[in-house]
């Protein structure tokens, strides 16, 4: 996948120790075998041969961006792991960054950004070994239902997943629920890139809407027909202009705070036929205002015709 390809300082090859671990791992890996965790430093190495051997030089990630994620942003940094009589061995991962923008661009995957709503994939990567075994498609959804409940139990602000990827992958990244949003604004070697997004705040959305069924739900039989049905007494009501002395008719002295005023009456909607109680008794109070000069408009006599 697509990576910023700055070189850093950081950068020294003395980092990688033999990086042969995943050659190692067997070719008859059932999804049982495979575990799911954080990457740790220590497994960087074999996760930077597995990205070197994934993507082309122009596009791989570099040692040092791999241990700027993995130190900044490690619970992004996922990996799928063969496990075997107690040992295990990287086979895949997927690492992010954070962003506050909304869209994927150049400037959105250069930083991490803490505590921002949006998880920037930079690489979904499997070793070729173990490619077209469902290890990627199982990564990516564990990686999205731990990103779901993180939003869910409301640690950080999460709000989407976003990556770009080349046409071909869609279907891959549509099986793990991601939606295709067109062609992406970054420009990068010579094959188009597309934009493609997972909303995390949906399931929040969703949720909300399951408590609040729920909750009607859980009402006693009857209690939601009762409260839509229209009454069969609407209560009878006066106009302001209906009191010989105005509003001074209408209002009473509140009996907890000395010198306030509150509304004798309940305040009805006057709508035909409705009857509502807008404001109950004794809630509202008054407050006075400075008087507002209104202009007047004058309109003109209407033309008679002829
Ligand atoms: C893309 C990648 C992560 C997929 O991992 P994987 O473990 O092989 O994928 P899965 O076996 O889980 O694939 C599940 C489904 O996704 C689709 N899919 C997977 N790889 C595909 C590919 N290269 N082209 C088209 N569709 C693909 C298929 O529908 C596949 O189901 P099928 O095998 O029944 O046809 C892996 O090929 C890889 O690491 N590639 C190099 C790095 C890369 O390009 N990453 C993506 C950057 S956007």
């Amino acid at each position: 996948m697509w990576t910023s390809t700055k070189q850093s300082p950081l950068e020294a090859s003395a980092f990688w120790p033999d990086t042969s671990t995943y050659r190692r791992s067997s070719l008859s890996t059932t999804m049982a075998d495979i575990i799911f965790d954080y990457v740790p430093s220590s497994d960087l190495p074999t996760a930077l041969e597995i990205e070197q051997l994934g993507y082309p030089p122009d596009e791989a990630g570099t040692e040092a961006s791999f241990r700027l994620r993995q130190s900044q942003a490690g619970n992004l940094f996922l990996g799928a792991y063969e496990s075997n009589q107690g040992s295990r061995t990287l086979i895949g991962y997927i690492c992010s960054t954070l962003s506050p923008a909304t869209s994927l661009t150049h400037d959105s995957m250069s930083a991490h950004v803490a505590g921002s709503s949006s998880v920037c994939i930079h690489s979904v990567c499997v070793a070729p070994t173990h490619r077209r075994k469902r290890v990627g498609l199982a990564l990516l959804k564990e990686y999205v239902r731990r990103l779901e409940q993180a939003q869910s139990e409301g640690s950080g602000s999460l709000e989407r997943i976003l990556l770009i990827t080349h046409d071909d992958l869609r279907g891959f990244y549509e099986r793990a629920g991601f939606e295709w949003l067109g062609p992406s604004s970054v420009v990068h070697g010579s094959r188009p890139w597309f934009e493609m997004r997972f909303n995390l705040s949906a399931n929040k959305e969703r949720e909300s809407e399951t408590q609040i069924l729920d909750t009607n739900q859980q009402l006693p039989p009857g209690v939601l027909e009762a409260l839509q049905r229209r009454p069969d007494v609407i209560p009878s009501s006066r106009l302001i202009s209906d009191y010989p002395n105005g509003l001074s008719d209408l209002l009473q002295p509140d009996t907890t705070t000395e010198g306030v005023s509150v509304n004798k009456f309940d305040l009805l909607c006057p709508r035909d036929g409705c009857g509502s109680k807008i404001l109950k008794k004794g809630v509202g109070k008054w407050v006075e205002r400075a008087s507002v000069q209104v202009n007047h408009i004058v309109v003109p006599p209407l033309l008679s015709a002829g």
